[in-house]
C-alpha cells in the first residue's frame, strides 16, 4: 500500500486526507518515483479552496503537491533514459504528496547526487520560477534590482540569482528576517509602511529592474520609481500586467529539466542557498498548509515522506524541523 494526500470537497484544510491507496502502476510514458521531500506552495491552498476551479478545477478524489525530489522505482515499458535507483525531481500534476508519485516522463529529471533532496525539492517549482523571473528582467553587472518579498520560497532564490548575475539586489522583508537576507548577499529594506522612502534612500541613483513575487502594490511601486515596464516582472499581480503591460514569466517558463539541473548544479556548488523554513510529516499536511498560508517565513516549506537515501548538500539548517534532518 501507499499513502497519500487527497480530498473529496473544496475548503479548509480539514478537507485533507491521508489515505492508503494500492501502489500505482507505471503506464506507457509515465515514471514511478517513490517520494522523498515534496515542496508546499501557495498556489495549492487556492487549489484546496477552490479558487482555481475555473482555470485548474479539480478532479475528486484530487491528490495534492507539485513538485518532490525521490528515486525512480519503476517506469513504463516505452520509457528510457531511466534506470530504478536514480535520484530524480519532477512535477507530478497534484500528485507529490504521496510515497509514490506517477509521473510523466518529460515532467522528471536528473537529481545531483549528494544533493539535498529537500533543496532539490523545491527546484521544479520555486527555482524554476525564481529562474524565470531573473531570466525576464536579465539584470546585468552593475545594475540594482528590487525583489519585493525576498524573504519568500520564490523571492530568496531569485534574489541570489539577480546577485549572481553580478547586480546590486535590495529585497524587501520583515525586521525579522533582514539579517538573514544580508547573509545571503541582499541587501534587506523592511516592507510596510514608509517602505518607498526607504527604498528611495538606499537607491538615489533608481532602480533597473523589479522582482515582483508578491502582488499588492510592488508593481505600481516599480513604475512610480521609473522602471520601464518591459524591466518588471510579477508572478502576483495579474492586473498589473494588465494595466501596464509588465512581464508575467513564471513557472511554466521554466519548467523543464533542463533548467531544473541548471538551478541544482548552482545548489550544488553551493552559489545558490535553499533556506527551508520549516520540514512536516504527511500526517502534518493540515498543519503544513495552514502555515504556508500565512505567508510568513524565511524560504520554503516541505513535507518530508522519508529520510533522504544519501546526505546532502545546499540547506541551510535553521529551524526546528531543520535541526532535526541534521541529525538524521
Ligand atoms: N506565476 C507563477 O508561475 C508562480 C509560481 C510560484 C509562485 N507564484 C505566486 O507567487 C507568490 C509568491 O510565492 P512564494 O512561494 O514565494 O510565497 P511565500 O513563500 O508563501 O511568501 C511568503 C513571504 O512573503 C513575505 N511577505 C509577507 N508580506 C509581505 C509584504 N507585505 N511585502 C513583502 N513580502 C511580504 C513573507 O516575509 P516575512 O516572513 O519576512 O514577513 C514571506 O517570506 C504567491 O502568490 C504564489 O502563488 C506564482
Amino acid at each position: 500500500m501507499s499513502r497519500k494526500i487527497q480530498f473529496t470537497r473544496y475548503g479548509g484544510p480539514e478537507v485533507l486526507e491521508l489515505v492508503d491507496v494500492p501502489r500505482p502502476q507505471p503506464a506507457a510514458g509515465q515514471v514511478l518515483v517513490e517520494v522523498v521531500v515534496a515542496s508546499l506552495n501557495p498556489a495549492e491552498v487556492g487549489i484546496r479552496e477552490g479558487a482555481f476551479h475555473e482555470r485548474w478545477p479539480a478532479e475528486f478524489p484530487q491528490g495534492m503537491g507539485h513538485d518532490f525530489a525521490g528515486v525512480v522505482v519503476g517506469f513504463g515499458p516505452d520509457v528510457t533514459g531511466f534506470a530504478v535507483g536514480d535520484e530524480v525531481v519532477g512535477f507530478a500534476q497534484r500528485g507529490a504528496m504521496a510515497d509514490f508519485a506517477l509521473v510523466d516522463a518529460g515532467s522528471v529529471g536528473p537529481k545531483p547526487a549528494g544533493l539535498g533532496f529537500a533543496a532539490a525539492a523545491v527546484v521544479p517549482a520555486a527555482g524554476a520560477t525564481a529562474w524565470a523571473t531573473v531570466a525576464a528582467v536579465d539584470p546585468a553587472p552593475g545594475e540594482t534590482v528590487f525583489v519585493s518579498a525576498a524573504s519568500g520560497g520564490v523571492g530568496v532564490l531569485a534574489g541570489q540569482l539577480a546577485r549572481l548575475a553580478g547586480a546590486r539586489v535590495v529585497g524587501a522583508t520583515s525586521a525579522g528576517h533582514m539579517h538573514r537576507l544580508l547573509t545571503l548577499g541582499i541587501e534587506p529594506v523592511e516592507y510596510g509602511r514608509g517602505l518607498q522612502s526607504r527604498l528611495q534612500a538606499m537607491i538615489p541613483d533608481g532602480l533597473d529592474a523589479v522582482i515582483d513575487t508578491f502582488g499588492g502594490g510592488y508593481v505600481d511601486l516599480a513604475i512610480e520609481f521609473g522602471v520601464s515596464p518591459e524591466r518588471i516582472n510579477t508572478i502576483a499581480d495579474h492586473a498589473a500586467v494588465q494595466r501596464y503591460g509588465v512581464q508575467a514569466r513564471g513557472n511554466g517558463d521554466g519548467m523543464s529539466p533542463a533548467v531544473w539541473s541548471e538551478v541544482q548544479a548552482l545548489i550544488a556548488d553551493g552559489r545558490l542557498v535553499v533556506p527551508i523554513e520549516a520540514e512536516y510529516r504527511l500526517e502534518d499536511i493540515a498543519r503544513a498548509y495552514i502555515d504556508v498560508a500565512n505567508r510568513r517565513g524565511f524560504g520554503k516549506r516541505v513535507v518530508r515522506l522519508r529520510p533522504d537515501p544519501t546526505s546532502g548538500a545546499g540547506v541551510r539548517p535553521h529551524s526546528r524541523q531543520s535541526r532535526a534532518e541534521q541529525a538524521r
